[in-house]
């Protein structure tokens, strides 16, 4: 089975490679447009991209269920084995590591990451998972840096950006960050969650096309896209 990606709805994405299901910011407790729930994802794996509700809600509860193991920065890593949770695995900004999914490399998010008691959730980051398909990145919560273009460095084949606005970018930097990346293909996340980032996905689409080389996937919390083999 090709490694495939699947919008849960908000910034929650799963990702299955051929052997193995990933979670990136599960947030399906409270999230109206969640296509599933914390009782029923399945997960090995969950990445977290920093420590806000609408990114950790589930985490906690989806790895006590499962036995998945946590990847996430030292300090939010250090909260959940506070919490009693010890399947985790810390990394930080620009550290890469090999898991049996793939390789997972933390990259600079511009973004707050304070964790829902208050505690101090560290940096936020982005993720980029390597797979056998090429490389997804999540971008996380973040507004546009021009540090894009050493991610898109890397060889993207897909990324996953926020598009919502006024937490994060909105549909026009969005656009300038696809310039900087060159991914294959990008996936807006992070928007129509609530009426606040409200966007029109269909005039976000025409942009891309117009103005970049990257193919617009839009897909619907439940939707799943599957990379071909390269
Ligand atoms: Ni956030
Ligand atoms: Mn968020």
């Amino acid at each position: 089975m090709p490694t495939s990606v699947k919008f849960l709805g908000h910034a929650s994405f799963q990702i299955r490679t051929r052997r193995h299901q990933v979670l990136i910011d599960p947030f399906l407790t409270g999230n109206p447009s969640a296509c599933t729930t914390a009782d029923e994802i399945e997960a090995e794996f969950i990445l977290v991209t920093h420590g806000h509700e609408d990114h950790v809600a589930d985490v906690e509860s989806i790895a006590r269920r499962t036995g998945a193991l946590i990847i996430a920065n030292y300090e939010i890593v250090a909260w959940f084995q506070s919490r009693g949770i010890e399947n985790t695995h810390a990394m930080h900004i620009g550290g890469q590591h090999s898991f049996d999914f793939g390789t997972v490399k933390l990259t600079i998010a511009h973004h707050g990451s304070i964790l829902p008691d208050g505690s101090n959730g560290g940096n936020p980051v982005g993720i980029i998972v390597k797979t056998d398909e090429g490389n997804i990145y999540h971008a996380g919560d973040t507004g546009l840096f021009s540090d894009m273009q050493l991610i898109g460095d890397e060889g993207i084949r897909v990324a996953i950006l926020p598009i919502g606005d006024n937490f994060t970018m909105g549909p026009d930097d969005s656009i300038r960050a696809i310039q900087y990346l060159n991914p294959d293909m990008v996936i807006p996340a992070h928007y129509n969650t609530w009426p606040l980032i409200e966007q029109d996905t269909s005039a976000w689409k025409k942009q891309v096309e117009s103005a970049t080389s990257a193919q617009p996937v839009v897909l619907a919390p439940g939707d799943v896209y599957t990379l071909e083999s390269v």
